[in-house]
């Protein structure tokens, strides 16, 4: 058999360089690449050590503020079918002792109880305070407080009223900040508890028709990162949910009056249902994540507007690292085709005026 003696010693020359120097980029390169995969593996594997420890639902007390309805009743079961004693907080009494009702046959052991108090989360901080310490009398220390009490509005700026503005901060805001104020004395005491913030992806995005609404979900958000930063020397953890439209009373009644281009615009992403949200959000809390978003479009927004809010896991830390710039450039999409809805419609109600004009 012959060989090609020139091919031969190009082989050779290749793999047995009389220098070395042409392949060290290439060298270089593969030792980096090789650092940066073993890097990230290691973060990876160290990430549960850092993050905090799951919180046991069973047994412990569970108060949630708006229990009485949607998405905070879905949260009420959710945490009572993991055997969790739970007060819910509302105003209307007959709501209350129906949602009792619902909740109580969500049981998994006969020593469960479920306590219904009714109160305005929204107006006088000591009625919130001697409510909130007489449920500790009564089932223990709050092991999580999940503020879910709220309501919405959808308008134009110039058109909603202005009462509304006030109203809405004190219910969405204010209405967080007094029962969170009447049990973070004691959790901090006891060193272990989770609170939870119900913002809206409302409060993620300033979007047509949501001026009031959106102001007192952003509002959260702030209290919630400047009050981790307090609390997690505690071992305290907040979470803040940016839930999506939900298939509950409150986006009804809502919808009643909803602009159009806030109903085009909602419309580009689904309704969820109460007890899909409520699974996530419990699920988030007991971890200890600071931030909870539910389905595809949540996780986008919630990793575009992290910004400079805490992280209780390295994987999530990476992967908002990772993420950010291709979010960003596909949110620019949806800018532009929220804009264009906005522009339609303006062009289409200028036109029909001019049209009645004529007639
Ligand atoms: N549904 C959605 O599409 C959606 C999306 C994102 C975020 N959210 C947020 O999720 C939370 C729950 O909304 P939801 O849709 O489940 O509404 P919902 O079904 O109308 O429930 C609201 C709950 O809050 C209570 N509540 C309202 N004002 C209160 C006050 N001043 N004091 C005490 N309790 C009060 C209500 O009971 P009473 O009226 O008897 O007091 C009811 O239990 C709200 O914060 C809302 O902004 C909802």
């Amino acid at each position: 058999m012959s060989s090609d003696p020139g091919w031969s010693s190009a082989v050779s020359a290749w793999l047995f360089p009389s220098s070395w120097w042409p392949l060290l980029p290439f060298i270089m390169l593969l030792v980096a690449a090789a650092f940066v995969v073993a890097f990230v593996l290691l973060l990876y594997m160290i990430s549960p050590l850092i993050s905090p420890k799951p919180l046991k639902l069973n047994g412990a007390h569970v108060v949630v503020t708006g229990g009485s309805s949607g998405i905070g009743k879905s949260i009420a079961i959710e945490c009572y079918k993991q055997g969790a004693f739970i007060t819910l907080v509302a105003r209307d009494e007959s709501k209350l002792v129906q949602a009792k009702k619902e909740v109580e046959k969500c049981a998994v052991n006969d020593k469960q109880v479920v306590l219904c108090i009714s109160v305005d989360v929204s107006k006088d901080y000591s009625q919130v305070e001697s409510v909130i310490k007489q449920a500790q009398e009564k089932l223990g220390p709050v092991d999580m407080l999940v503020n879910c009490a709220g309501t919405a509005v959808s308008g134009k700026f110039e058109e909603v009223d202005v009462e509304r503005f006030r109203s809405l901060m004190e219910v969405n805001y204010l209405g967080s900040v007094y029962p969170t104020r009447a049990v973070i004395t004691t959790m901090k005491e006891r060193r272990m508890g989770r609170v939870v913030f119900v913002s809206s992806q409302a409060g993620q995005i300033g979007l047509f028709g949501y001026t009031a609404y959106s102001a007192s979900k952003f509002a959260l958000r702030g209290l919630a990162e400047a009050l981790q930063m307090e609390v997690k020397p505690y071992n305290i953890y907040v979470t803040v949910t940016y839930p999506p439209d939900t298939d509950t009373p409150c986006l009804t009644e809502e919808n009643k009056t909803k602009p159009l281009e806030t109903k085009l615009i909602s419309e580009t992403s689904g309704v969820c249902q109460p007890e899909q949200v409520a699974k996530v959000i419990v699920k988030d809390a007991v971890q200890g994540n600071f931030n909870s978003s539910v389905g595809p479009d949540g996780y986008m927004l919630s990793a575009l507007t992290c910004g400079m809010s805490p992280v209780t896991s390295i994987t999530e830390g990476l992967q908002q690292i990772v993420t950010m710039g291709l979010f960003r450039t596909i949110a620019l999409f949806y800018l532009g085709s929220f804009d264009s809805i906005v522009r339609r419609c303006m062009i289409q109600r200028e036109q029909s005026k001019a049209a009645d004009k004529r007639e």
